[in-house]
């Protein structure tokens, strides 16, 4: 009989439990014993859960209990959970989680933990929810080099963008059922800006190239900017908007960024719609190859969370996580020296002054004929590829124009 605490009963924590006791007799068969969930520490109480007799809010009855073999981490953040987890690897328990927050930030750190105890650490759940992403890159892609990571990472944000474009609903409805369907963060603003799919592109970089990759130094931009009417041009551009982690590995140096896209509807990734995530990763002996499924929400988690359970059950004694050697300084390539295509929308004063500013200011453009926009007020037009850094510069240069009132957006074009 193996042991089970679950720490946090929230969202994803009540969905283990669930998922254990559900599945117990498959569960037990997959890894040959059986699985128990002996305690659930959680600072609130649940007076109606069927459960309440394992609830305790005393962490001692975890940590003392030398019956308790594995801890799942389903707290979130990186405070209260990073003293947990440092506390049971040290103490010798398996530890598994969601926490994409505290395995982005002090990955490092606790895999060097665990493997100095002999456990597991392992983080199934916090990429791309319940689909397999991380052992597969790990275990049955080992054999290729990653070139690149290019995927949809974060289902709020993606129900949000489906619910824009196909319902017409506003940024803040489509916001309010993510958050009530149990997709979003306890503060939802790490989905909007873009902050829970850094982590998790982040993460996955890591275990494509085995070498840690801090998520402060990948450029993060949310969809917070993101109009009904920029869902409209990109449609007139036979595209979509996607909010899109990038990563890729040139020479020693890896480029990263978290942005939103045009992508156009022929690309693997647009059809990818509301909570559903999707990755694809290209690698030396494979070509491409593409992970779909649930992103985000209780069951799909819950169902990533107990199959590492499973994972340690079956290596118990042994280290089987992740080797993520510090590299030396900044790894990410400054974002500056990326380049890439935009599509850009100023709202103008003058049409004509206008039109002969962008045309001085940038090399090669194709303007975009909107539908039905009236062209008196507002230009719309793709850029060829620019170095952010250049992109920078023009932007500022088209604000300084008599011609030109503001520049409502810019967003990256991506090729199919
Ligand atoms: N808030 C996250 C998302 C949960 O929406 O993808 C899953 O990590």
């Amino acid at each position: 009989m193996i042991n089970v605490a679950v720490l946090g009963y929230g969202v994803v924590g009540s969905g283990v439990v669930e998922i254990i006791k559900k599945n117990s007799l498959s569960i037990s068969k997959k890894a040959f014993k059986e699985i128990k969930v002996k305690k659930i520490l959680d600072i609130r109480d649940f007076p109606d859960s069927p459960e309440r007799e394992l609830i305790t809010k005393n962490p001692d009855d975890v940590f003392d209990d030398p019956q308790i073999d594995i801890v799942v981490e389903t707290i979130g953040g990186a405070t209260i959970a990073y003293d947990f987890t440092k506390k049971a690897l040290s103490m010798g328990k398996h530890v598994v989680t969601s926490n994409k927050e505290l395995v982005a930030t002090h990955g490092p750190e606790l895999l060097a933990l665990a493997r100095q105890n002999q456990v597991n650490y392992l983080f199934e759940a916090s990429v791309g929810g319940g689909i397999p992403i991380i052992r597969p890159l790990n275990r049955c892609l080992a054999a290729n080099e990653i070139h690149s990571i290019v995927g949809i990472l974060n289902g709020t944000t993606n129900y949000i963008l489906s619910q824009m474009k196909r319902e017409g609903k506003d940024f803040d409805v489509a916001l309010k059922e993510a958050q009530k369907n149990g997709y979003a963060e306890a503060d939802p603003t790490a989905d909007i800006e873009g902050h829970d799919s850094c982590r998790k592109i982040a993460i996955l970089s890591s275990i494509a190239y085995n070498e840690f990759v801090d998520y402060k130094f990948i450029y993060t931009e949310g969809i917070t900017k993101i109009s009904l009417t920029d869902l409209k041009y990109a449609e007139s551009m036979n595209s979509t908007i996607k909010l899109i982690a990038f990563s890729e590995k040139i020479d020693d140096k890896i480029v990263a960024w978290v942005s939103p896209v045009i992508i156009g509807n022929g690309h693997p990734l647009a059809g990818v719609e509301d909570v559903f995530n999707a990755i694809l990763i290209n690698g030396d002996a494979i070509g491409e190859a593409m992970f779909y499924g649930r992103g985000a929400g209780k069951l799909p988690t819950a169902s990533a969370v107990v199959a590492d359970i499973i994972e340690v059950v079956k290596h118990l004694g042994s280290f089987g996580g992740y080797n993520w050697s510090l590299a030396e300084g900044d790894n990410v390539l400054d974002v500056m020296e990326t380049q890439t295509r935009y599509m850009v929308r100023i709202k103008i004063k003058d049409h004509k002054n206008a039109k002969n500013d962008v045309t001085k200011v940038f090399n090669k453009i194709e303007w975009l004929n909107a539908f039905n926009m009236d062209n008196e007020e507002e230009l719309a037009f793709v850029t060829e590829k620019v170095l952010e850094k250049d992109m920078r510069q023009n932007l500022e240069k088209l604000k300084q124009s008599e011609a030109v009132e503001e520049v409502i957006n810019s967003i990256k074009v991506m090729e199919a």
